[in-house]
């Protein structure tokens, strides 16, 4: 999902002709394949490593694959990025919190997963920054949406259409809704910005629950907001837990003195009129 709204971004991104691109899917690249990694990177000035094992309630029982992937797959472009000076940029998750925070977690906090697919990320961030601390970015999002792969917004909007008026949504979640979009379209803004290493938080801006989320897609596609029913968790029993605030600060961004991207709606407002999802 990502990836692809990253290869959009670098080719409308200004002076295309500056960039050579070399898009890779899993068929090209292994990433669990130091080797594999080393011939691929060799050549490229930024690896952007969009590739992870993303699904949260399978690492619970796979906790050695999500790990193979998120942690040594990491690991291993790091040591590739390192072999030839490129940056690595290791996109991570709001996931490695624990959620219990009153505040915005700011890019320093420690990190306390609590969840399988969280500790293999939280794992993936240390092992690159160690293999390469010269040129890592650690670019944490969360609640991503976009135009490829199935995806929440997606998933409400045929929702809404099949069972008009009848969608429950959990509202004891707290994040930030981000769509790929503008978040590969800030990748390429803090590329050229000259960043090299650090860690950085790239979610839209605000916060809401999946509920808030689910009522601003209705009211996007003209119907009721007050028909969306909040829920807690515990009806939606799942195998990994979520945490419970997971939103995230954006002071880096201002000390590099760059914008952070802008609120979740203004994004989900933009991405929902353009049709994207259709
Ligand atoms: N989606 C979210 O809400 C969210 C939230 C926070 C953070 N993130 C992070 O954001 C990044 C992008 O997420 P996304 O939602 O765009 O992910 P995605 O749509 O699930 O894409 C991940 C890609 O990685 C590929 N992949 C898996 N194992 C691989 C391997 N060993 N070698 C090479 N490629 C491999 C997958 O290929 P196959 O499909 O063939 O397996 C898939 O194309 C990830 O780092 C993720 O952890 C995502």
């Amino acid at each position: 999902m990502l990836g692809r709204d990253l290869q959009a971004a670098l080719a409308s991104a200004p002076h295309p002709e500056h960039r050579i691109v070399t898009p890779l899917t899993r068929l090209d690249l292994d990433i669990t394949d130091p080797a594999a990694c080393g011939e691929a990177i060799a050549g490229h000035d930024v690896v952007l490593n969009a590739a992870a094992y993303t699904a949260v309630d399978d690492a619970e029982t796979h906790e050695d694959a999500a790990t193979l992937i998120n942690a040594t797959g990491a690991e291993n472009l790091a040591r590739a990025s390192a072999a030839v000076g490129a940056v690595l940029v290791q996109y991570s998750t709001d996931y490695v919190f624990a959620g219990d925070a009153a505040s915005p977690y700011p890019e320093n906090a420690p990190l306390a997963p609590v969840s399988a697919y969280g500790r293999s990320k939280a794992e993936g961030e240390r092992r690159a920054r160690a293999a390469h601390p010269e040129a890592t970015i650690v670019l944490r999002t969360a609640w991503l949406y976009g135009e490829h792969e199935p995806n929440f917004v997606r998933t409400m909007m045929r929702l809404y259409r099949e069972r008009e008026g009848t969608l429950t949504v959990v509202n004891d979640q707290h994040g930030q809704p981000t769509w790929t979009r503008d978040l590969a379209e800030q990748t390429v803004r803090m590329l050229d910005a000259g960043v090299r290493s650090g860690t950085l938080h790239g979610t839209n801006a605000g916060a809401t629950t999946w509920h808030g989320f689910a009522r601003a897609i209705v009211e996007n596609l003209g119907g009721d907001p007050a028909t969306v029913m909040p829920t807690d968790s515990a009806q939606f029993a799942r195998p990994a837990r979520r945490p419970a605030n997971s939103v995230l600060a954006h002071d880096g961004w201002a000390r590099l003195g760059l914008t952070p991207m802008r609120p979740w709606r203004a994004a989900l407002d933009d991405a929902m009129a353009q049709g994207v999802f259709r």
